[in-house]
């Protein structure tokens, strides 16, 4: 299967249990419209296609995980609505419509946001424990499993990851960037999730410490390369493809890689930081493919 079937089958399927988790909208309705317009806008998926080709690498069939790793996107989005506030990036389009504060105002824009970060560790706890309770658990030692996925996701999303750069990066608006400053924000802000992303797959497959550790490299150099190319589009990009205003880094006087090195440098950094992550999956068969595709496919991405 080429990567772009590849990532359509997962993406349908990650759409569809969020779909059906979301089908019955409780009161106050306006807070689910503010939700569900954001989560359904036309994301990528990329975090949850990581975490299920993460799984799938080492072992497990991506079906069983669906839940845990469709959580991601509930955390990934709430990060994305509070990052176009006007306290933050300040920006009006994403995934291709008007940002959720320009629609519900900000009040239900950050509301929206807590309510989809919080949703997320529940889902993660009931759908588990549900499956626990119905035996009908795929998952290796679900309990314990769990509960490190729920460190792993928490770790990853706060103070000690995505919100600790999220910060950094406003700190460092307007001044003289600097590459640790730099290497801070972008493994902070971005590479913190999608190095949990499949971190999740691999804890939940119950692999060993080696697996582990190589799956670990894997993720901290595609969540940099990642960031990096967010970057580039930022530039290059056309707002079309990428659903969101081109130059807001600039408008914002941000800390980027193309501000720090360059636009040639950046795509060369992008470059080694991927090969990097496909080294590092050296010792693993074929079901690594995905993992490896996807890799590259961050190098191509228009969007
Ligand atoms: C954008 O993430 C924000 C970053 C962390 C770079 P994506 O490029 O994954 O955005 P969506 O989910 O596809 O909209
Ligand atoms: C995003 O960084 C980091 C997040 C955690 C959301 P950016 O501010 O560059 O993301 P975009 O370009 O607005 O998607
Ligand atoms: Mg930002
Ligand atoms: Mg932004
Ligand atoms: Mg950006």
């Amino acid at each position: 299967m080429g990567i772009k079937s590849y990532l359509k089958e997962k993406r349908t399927l990650v759409d569809s249990f969020l779909k059906s988790y979301f089908n019955a909208p409780a009161a106050p309705s306006i807070l689910y419209e503010a939700m569900n317009y954001s989560l359904f806008a036309g994301g990528k998926r990329i975090r949850p296609i990581l975490a299920l080709a993460s799984y799938e690498t080492c072992g497990g069939n991506p079906e069983d995980i669906i839940p845990h790793a469709s959580a991601l996107e509930l955390i990934h989005t709430y990060s994305l609505i509070h990052d176009d506030l006007p306290a933050m990036d300040n920006d009006d389009m994403r995934r291709g419509k008007p940002t959720n504060h320009r629609v519900f105002g900000e009040a239900m824009a950050i509301l929206a946001g807590d309510a989809l970060l919080t949703e997320a560790f529940f889902m993660i706890a009931d759908c588990g424990l549900r499956n626990v309770e119905l035996k009908k658990s795929k998952i290796r030692n679900p309990n314990s499993a769990i509960l490190r996925v729920i460190r792993e996701i928490a770790m990853a999303a706060g103070a000690h990851g995505m919100v600790g750069g999220q910060v950094q990066d406003l700190l460092s608006e307007d001044s003289e960037p600097d590459r640790a400053s730099l290497s801070f924000i972008h493994k902070h802000k971005t590479a913190a999730l999608i190095t949990a992303s499949v971190r999740i797959g691999a804890i939940l497959a119950d692999s060993n410490k080696t697996t582990l550790r190589a799956i670990t490299r894997y993720g901290e150099n595609v969540g940099l390369a990642f960031q990096v190319i967010d970057d580039i589009l930022d530039i290059e990009g056309n707002t079309a493809e990428i659903g969101k205003t081109t130059g807001s880094d600039e408008r914002k006087k941000k800390m980027t890689y193309p501000g720090l090195y360059g636009l040639e440098m950046s795509r060369k950094k992008a470059d080694e930081l991927v090969s990097e992550a496909i080294y590092a999956l050296k010792d693993f068969s074929e079901r690594a493919e995905p993992l490896r595709e996807i890799a590259k496919y961050l190098l191509r991405r228009r969007s």
